[in-house]
């Protein structure tokens, strides 16, 4: 089985401790940094952008794990600074030529993953196992923090699991995102996803004095 890794999503952090924060996360062996990339026309919401990337790189060692919601991504794939310890997902519902995409990130060696929304069907999924390393499950609607699960999406990982066993590639990596609670992340452990995207859901909860216990918490919860 593979082990159970927390990314941490950013977008949830404060600038003003982002210093201290980072360094909690180094001590508690946090293993990614989720960088929401937001364009303000692929999700109602601006987010972090190139800049700010640079910024952590030269703050933390920590690999990234940067979420495109931008449309087109294909056209900007060469502003981001992409390096090859980074995971980087684009989003099925953001290109008419999601394969081509993908294509285009080969290059770049980092892992890619296609991220999918609540409403997009699995079957989406079945035409390009082959150039993808991961699928990073949207267990909400993306563009803000905070938000209550999708029902609908729970049943959704078990069934996305389904299908990578049947189509014997189960060595195909299962993140989830959005309401990542430890309560959650459990159920999601045992269907098979082994990254979870913390949030306020969990590790960002309250103020800094509280994301070590909310860690280990967390952590507890996807051994
Ligand atoms: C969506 C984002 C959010 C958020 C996760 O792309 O990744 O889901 O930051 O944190 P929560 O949902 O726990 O606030
Ligand atoms: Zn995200």
């Amino acid at each position: 089985e593979r082990k159970g890794e927390i990314s941490a999503s950013m977008m949830c952090s404060d600038l003003v401790n982002l210093k201290e924060t980072i360094e909690i996360f180094e001590q508690e062996g946090v293993e990614r940094l989720h960088i929401d990339v937001m364009d303000g026309i692929f999700v109602p919401n601006f987010g972090l952008g190139v800049d700010y990337i640079r910024g952590l790189r030269s703050l933390t060692g920590i690999p990234l794990d940067l979420h495109l919601m931008i449309k087109e991504p294909e056209y900007k794939l060469q502003w981001i600074g992409i390096e090859p310890t980074d995971i980087v997902s684009i989003h099925y519902e953001s290109s008419f030529q999601v394969q081509r995409v993908l294509d285009w990130l080969a290059p770049y060696g980092c892992k890619r993953f296609l991220a999918i929304n609540p409403a997009t069907p699995i079957n989406s999924l079945e035409e390009v196992l082959d150039y993808i390393d991961g699928i990073n499950v949207l267990m909400v609607n993306p563009g803000f923090a905070g938000q209550k699960i999708v029902p609908s999406t729970m049943r959704k990982a078990a069934k996305i699991a389904e299908l990578l066993r049947r189509e014997g590639r189960e060595d195909i990596i299962m993140e989830v995102d959005g309401n990542i609670t430890p309560d959650n992340a459990r159920k999601l452990r045992d269907v098979g996803a082994s990254i979870f995207v913390a949030g306020t859901s969990s590790i960002f909860k309250g103020d800094i004095s509280k994301y070590r216990d909310n860690i280990e918490e967390l952590r507890r919860a996807i051994v």
